[in-house]
């Protein structure tokens, strides 16, 4: 089966970007550890990372033509993007959001994500392990 992980703006600069709160893993790192992880549980995993809107937009319609499960990180769009929210209503498939920090433990205007409501579950504050448990999930889902 076919899993997207897809991740928002900024995180390209992961293991350099705020260490303390998202800690030393680069983005490059984390796209290895999601193949591997894909690798391990059998799953055929594409990971993406843009700055801009309408890429994300259009890669979860993409995921929505196939049907396929994604794994999403909306970034800062999580707390004000009503257009990639409703991108993501439109997929058939399981959606599992993930934060690499605890958005409630941070700034009150990052408590709320408009795209959790749409989404299967959400995991927050496990640091780059929540994107290893989120396709664990999945697999066992599908399988
Ligand atoms: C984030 C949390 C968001 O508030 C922030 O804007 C991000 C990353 C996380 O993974 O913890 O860019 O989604």
């Amino acid at each position: 089966p076919r899993v997207y992980v897809l991740n928002g703006p900024n995180l390209g600069r992961l293991g350099t970007r705020q260490v303390d709160v998202y800690g030393v893993t680069s983005y490059a790192g984390l796209v290895a550890l999601c193949v591997a992880t894909g690798r391990e549980l059998g799953l055929d995993v594409t990971v993406r990372q843009t700055d801009a809107e309408h890429e994300l937009i259009g890669w979860l319609h993409e995921a929505a033509d196939e049907g396929a499960a994604v794994v999403l990180n909306p970034a800062a769009w999580s707390h004000y993007s009503i257009a990639v929210r409703d991108a993501c209503a439109l997929l058939r498939g399981p959606l599992v959001e993930v934060h690499i920090s605890n958005i409630h433990a941070r700034e009150e205007f990052r408590h709320h994500s408009v795209v959790s409501a749409v989404a299967t579950g959400v995991i927050c504050g496990l640091g780059v392990d929540g994107y290893r448990l989120a396709l664990r999930h999945l697999a066992t889902r599908s399988g």
